[in-house]
């Protein structure tokens, strides 16, 4: 079964036939809410809000494993997470753009990294600390490392590109995803750092959910959602203004509905 973890702006999945809600135990402790089970054109979905249905749990607040204990225990098997970011737009070049050519590249490049875009990482740099961040730890567990070298799901992202082409949504196929603590957004030279360390967009629940899911052997992938630009980049070079942020999400998480449709209505699984 395919689970979809809604981060802010996507507390519910309005597209989703709800048959029933579901309390899970775990032996971590409670997950952020009730899953929620139903069906999307045809097919078995269930939902889980990480921050909980009232938005009450702050990204270090989230118990990471019990939502993905809970989910593996309830038959899931893949899982696409959706996050927002801020987007770490490229620093503009000094130099003026040559020819009409360039100048239109740099405009395409910005729409796709800037607020409302929508973006499939590929990879991933953890900055999070003090979070439960793994299943195998106490007396009883073997140590075990799991291979992260490739953070996310091939298949799952093929099928999220696919589905989004056939959508007729653009995304932007390629991206590092910085998992910071939070949940203070970030100074404008640590977004320089960042972007130094090679990260395109910034966001706090990336990890340690998608680490716990592999040790889960879950199909994991992560549609993030551009909510802003990145602290000192474009029109948050001076402040990142908090209600934006809440505007832009609720018109790109309709996007997000309308490609984890034709995801589940494409592919016949
Ligand atoms: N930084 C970190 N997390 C975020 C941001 C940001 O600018 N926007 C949305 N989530």
């Amino acid at each position: 079964m395919l689970a979809i973890i809604g981060g802010s702006g996507l507390t519910q999945l309005t597209n989703l036939e709800i048959t029933r809600r579901q309390v899970v135990r775990t032996p971590y402790g409670e997950p952020s809410g009730a899953l929620t089970f139903g069906r999307m054109r045809g097919r078995d979905i269930v939902f889980l809000a990480r921050h909980g249905y009232g938005h009450t749990l702050a990204p270090h607040e989230v118990n990471y494993r019990a939502n993905i204990w809970a989910l593996h225990a309830q038959g899931v098997r893949e899982v696409i997470a959706v996050n927002a970011v801020g987007g770490i737009t490229p620093r503009a070049p000094t130099t003026p753009p040559s020819s009409a050519k360039e100048s239109s590249t740099r405009e395409a490049l910005a729409a796709l990294s800037g607020p409302g875009a929508i973006v499939l990482p590929d990879q991933i740099i953890d900055y999070t600390y003090g979070r439960k961040h793994t299943f195998f730890e106490g007396a009883e567990a073997p140590v075990v490392h799991i291979d992260f070298t490739q953070p996310f799901c091939a298949t799952l992202r093929s099928a999220l590109l696919a589905a989004a082409g056939r959508a007729g949504v653009a995304v932007q196929q390629h991206g590092v995803y910085a998992a910071v603590q939070g949940p203070r957004l970030e100074t404008a030279a640590e977004i320089d750092r960042l972007e130094r360390d090679g990260a395109t967009i910034v966001g706090m629940t990336g990890m340690p959910e998608a680490a716990l899911a592999r040790e889960m052997e879950l199909g994991y992938t992560m549609v993030a959602v551009v909510a802003n630009h990145a602290a000192g980049r474009g029109n948050s070079a001076e402040s990142i203004s908090v209600a934006e942020i809440g505007r832009v999400l609720e018109r790109a998480m309709q996007n997000v509905r309308t490609i984890v449709e034709q995801l589940v209505s494409g592919d016949g699984s």
